[in-house]
């Protein structure tokens, strides 16, 4: 068994993480907790979202913050776009990395932008075109790849058509998402490779939510078939307001612990995400779900 020697992970904290959140968070703690991250080793810090202030009130301030942020070479600060008006907020801004995003299940996207798969696939045609011609990096989301939280029911193939469709739109990536925390390793050792016959693996990232503790576990079966490209979140904030009962995605920490305990490079200071999250842990109202800073936190308090 060969498992890749190096992974990118992709920082979801202040987009999928504070998302969630019900305190209001102010700007300026949002910048502190991105520029925390940007320094901590990533190449991709997901920063915002331009979507509707009505749909996700916590991130109505993405003009703000992006401008804000502090841009450093080799880094993407990702932000996520549901359309048109949204990628020009974006470039409004600077923003030259968006994420467009739809699922493969119709009742959650339905519920979460508002429109049926093939609508979206429509509405981010035009923008992923309009994108690669300004020179704009384009990630791709799946989300509910591995089950919907509504009930209907989401296959294997339904996952691959819907990623065939967004590849053949421009996409420079793909995160496949398991949105609700409900994926086992044997979902992974089907879908991977039925994903795979169609798109290069190193353009293939996936997003496990730790919902049922599952996360873990489902990035491992993931490194045995070669992906190489993990999102998680700082401290594992985060869920889907969209999406009923969705806890955060799998934890950095824990992911890095993993990874770096099996000699495998991800090129991020463990110790620099960890103050990242302790930060924005003083700004909530509620303790960190990573096991991995948990553990970290109490034996520094012996
Ligand atoms: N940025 C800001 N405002 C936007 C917007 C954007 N990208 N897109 C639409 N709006 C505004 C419209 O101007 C309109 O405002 P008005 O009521 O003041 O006239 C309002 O939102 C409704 O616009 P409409 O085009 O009818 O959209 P909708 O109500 O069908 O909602 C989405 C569709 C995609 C805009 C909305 O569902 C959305 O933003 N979803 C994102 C959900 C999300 O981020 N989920 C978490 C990520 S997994
Ligand atoms: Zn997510």
């Amino acid at each position: 068994m060969s498992l890749p020697a190096r992974v990118r992970v992709c920082e979801m904290g202040a987009r999928d993480g504070l998302q969630n959140e019900h305190t209001v968070i102010s700007t300026g703690d949002k910048v502190r907790f991105i520029d925390l991250l940007t320094d901590a080793g990533f190449d991709y810090v997901e920063a915002t979202s331009f979507v509707s202030p009505k749909a996700i009130p916590q991130l109505a301030d993405a003009a703000d913050v992006f401008t804000r942020i502090r841009k450093k070479p080799g880094v993407r600060h990702t932000v996520l776009v549901p359309n048109m008006k949204g990628y020009e907020r974006a470039r409004a801004v600077g923003a030259d990395s968006i994420a467009v995003f739809t699922a493969s299940s119709e009742a959650f996207t339905k519920r979460n932008i508002n429109m049926t798969i093939d609508e979206s696939i429509a509405v981010f045609g035009d923008v992923v075109r309009r994108a690669k011609a300004e020179g704009v990096w384009v990630r791709g989301y799946v989300s509910t790849a591995f089950g919907s939280p509504f009930g209907d029911r989401v296959t294997p193939a339904m996952v691959v058509n819907v990623s065939r469709k967004l590849m053949a739109l421009g996409c420079d990536e793909l995160s496949i998402g398991d949105t609700i925390g409900v994926g086992v390793p044997s979902q992974v050792d089907e879908l991977v490779p039925a994903l795979a016959r169609e798109i290069p693996l190193d353009r293939l990232a996936f997003h496990f939510h730790d919902t049922r503790g599952t996360a873990l576990a489902n990035v491992y079966a993931a490194l045995q078939h070669g992906i190489s490209i993990f999102d998680a979140s700082s401290g594992g904030l985060g869920g889907c307001p969209y999406a009923p009962g969705a806890t955060g995605n799998v934890g950095t920490e824990d992911v890095l612990y993993m990874l770096h305990a099996m000699g495998i490079e991800t090129g991020v200071d463990l110790d620099k995400v960890r103050a990242a999250s302790r930060f924005i842990a003083s700004v909530l109202d509620h303790m960190l779900t990573s096991k991995a800073f948990q553990a970290m936190e109490a034996l520094s308090k012996k």
